[in-house]
């Protein structure tokens, strides 16, 4: 079959996959390739086993694979090939030099950007598809322009704001799609192409049109507000601990203001996945490198709340089982940073179970998706740790049980039965405030929620 346009997408990750996966679906006249430079991950995409866990994202995938979705490591084909390139590498925290620990590491955009113009033999547009600090498509167009091979290569910006766990609805019936691109005639010609792919399936009063360095900095912008109303409800939990006020009632309250809305004002263990924490501490350093050192500080501020939350919900256990947890097991209820998804990225269970582990505690962890993540997570360090996908099991002689992750399963689990089988007194700490804690408490349990209070059976 002839295929009016081929699109290509270097990265085959959480974003790159379903991503053009939904885009295949919903333009089946376009030929889409997803390529990696990791052999494995490309292998699982073309299996019955896909690499990342999301809702409805397999069903979608059978759907499409190999009619106009393709998946592949032969990079160099692919660049040929594309009329519009999506890149969506990976941009972690940089580790090392200048900027460690805040900015953002672009080696493996910038590889991709001499992988584009070492292979392309026609114009191409280029999609920033990854999350990049603002300025970054100056930085692509410096080296992109530096081939002499006479190719035009276009580039706009196209920050994704799909949520693991959500993300098939996200990219489906997404709030906006942001395109930002320069304001000059090719420019505008690369917007609108960009801008009709997602008219197949998106109102065009959604899709926003924007400068290249809005639509950067967007991206950075929307992630720190968010984490940022976590860590404002989060400090607040600290506050309603000592008072007897109710975080849930005074999030209702508060979020029941229009102007400032319900959501993610969820108290927590403080927030995880890939992306938060990076974000955050990218727009601190860019920032920070124009002088503008409060705007900074503020920014750093949404981040420490939420080490310091982390740190609470362990200190909390320790302290409250009479400050020591040394040799006595304690059930994980979740490993991964949210429901609904096997990714353990920057998940508060990795530093909340170390942190037991110094402790000398054992730590028994149970997760329906993330166990696998979870080994390589602590791999080297997990000798007291056991990884048990049936949560009765994991909570069999345990001393307490910390829930972390939100899943819908941990809600629905007999708890007389689990009560039984631990050790007393017994503790349930609810990092996610799921739980029925009224019951949990009838049943004989320490209950000890975010931010309520606690129901204990101590004198
Ligand atoms: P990921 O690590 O899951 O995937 C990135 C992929 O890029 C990896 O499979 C890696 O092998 C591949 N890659 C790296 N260098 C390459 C190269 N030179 N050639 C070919 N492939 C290469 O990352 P992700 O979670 O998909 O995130 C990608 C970007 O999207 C990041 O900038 C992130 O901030 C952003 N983002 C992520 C999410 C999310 O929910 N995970 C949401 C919105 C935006
Ligand atoms: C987040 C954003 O929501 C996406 O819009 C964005 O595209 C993405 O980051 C990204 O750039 O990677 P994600 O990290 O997948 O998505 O998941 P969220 O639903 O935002 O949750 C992040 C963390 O905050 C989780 O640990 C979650 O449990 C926690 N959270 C969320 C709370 O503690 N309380 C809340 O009320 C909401």
């Amino acid at each position: 079959m002839e295929f009016e346009r081929n699109i290509l997408c270097i990265g085959a990750g959480y974003v790159g996959g379903p991503t053009m996966a939904v885009i295949a679906l919903k333009c089946p006249e376009y030929r889409i390739e997803v390529v990696d430079i990791n052999e494995e991950r490309i292998q699982q995409w073309n299996s019955d086993n896909i690499p990342i866990y999301e809702p409805g994202l397999d069903e979608i995938v059978k759907q499409v694979r190999n009619k106009n979705l393709f998946f592949s490591t032969d990079i160099q084909k692919g660049i040929k090939k594309a009329d519009i390139i999506f890149v969506s590498v990976n941009t972690p925290t940089k580790t090392f030099g200048e900027g460690a620990g805040m900015a953002s590491d672009l080696q493996h955009w910038e590889k991709t950007a001499h992988t584009i113009i070492e292979y392309a033999n026609s114009d191409k547009i280029i999609v920033e598809k990854s999350t990049l600090p603002v300025r970054t498509a100056e930085a692509m167009e410096r080296i992109l322009k530096a081939s002499n091979k006479g190719i035009k290569f276009e580039v706009v910006s196209n920050p994704e704001f799909l949520a693991e766990g959500s993300a098939v609805r996200d990219l489906l019936e997404p709030d906006r799609v942001l395109i930002g691109a320069h304001q000059t005639p090719e420019g505008r010609k690369a917007e609108k192409e960009l801008a009709d792919i997602y008219a197949h399936w998106i109102p065009r009063g959604k899709i926003i049109i924007t400068n290249l360095w809005s639509s950067e900095l967007s991206k950075l912008v929307a992630n720190a507000f968010l984490a940022q109303r976590i860590s404002s409800i989060n400090a607040v939990s600290a506050l309603c601990e000592k008072t007897d006020a109710d975080i849930s009632e005074i999030a209702y309250a508060v979020g029941s203001d229009s102007r400032i809305g319900p959501k993610f004002l969820n108290a927590s263990i403080g927030f995880g996945g890939s992306c938060f924490k990076k974000d955050i501490l990218n727009l601190v350093y860019i920032t920070k490198s124009y002088g503008l050192n409060e705007a900074a500080e503020y920014w750093e501020m949404v981040v420490k709340m939420n080490e310091h939350q982390k740190q609470r919900f362990v200190q909390r256990i320790v302290k409250e089982m009479f400050n020591t947890v040394a040799d006595k097991k304690i059930a994980l209820f979740g490993f991964a940073f949210k429901a609904n998804t096997g990714d353990t990225r920057e998940s508060a269970a990795i530093f909340i179970t170390k942190q037991l582990l110094e402790e000398r505690a054992v730590v028994a962890i149970t997760d329906p998706k993330a166990l696998d993540n979870a080994r390589m997570d602590l791999k080297g360090i997990d000798r007291n740790v056991i990884y048990e996908p049936d949560p009765y099991k994991a909570a069999e002689g345990a001393y307490a049980v910390a829930l972390v992750t939100e899943w819908e399963e941990f809600k629905t689990l007999d708890y007389e039965r689990i009560y039984k089988s631990m050790k007393k007194p017994a503790f349930v700490f609810d990092g996610r405030n799921i739980l029925d804690h009224k019951k949990l408490y009838e049943i004989g349990f320490n209950v000890y929620p975010i931010g309520k209070t606690q129901l204990t059976h101590f004198e």
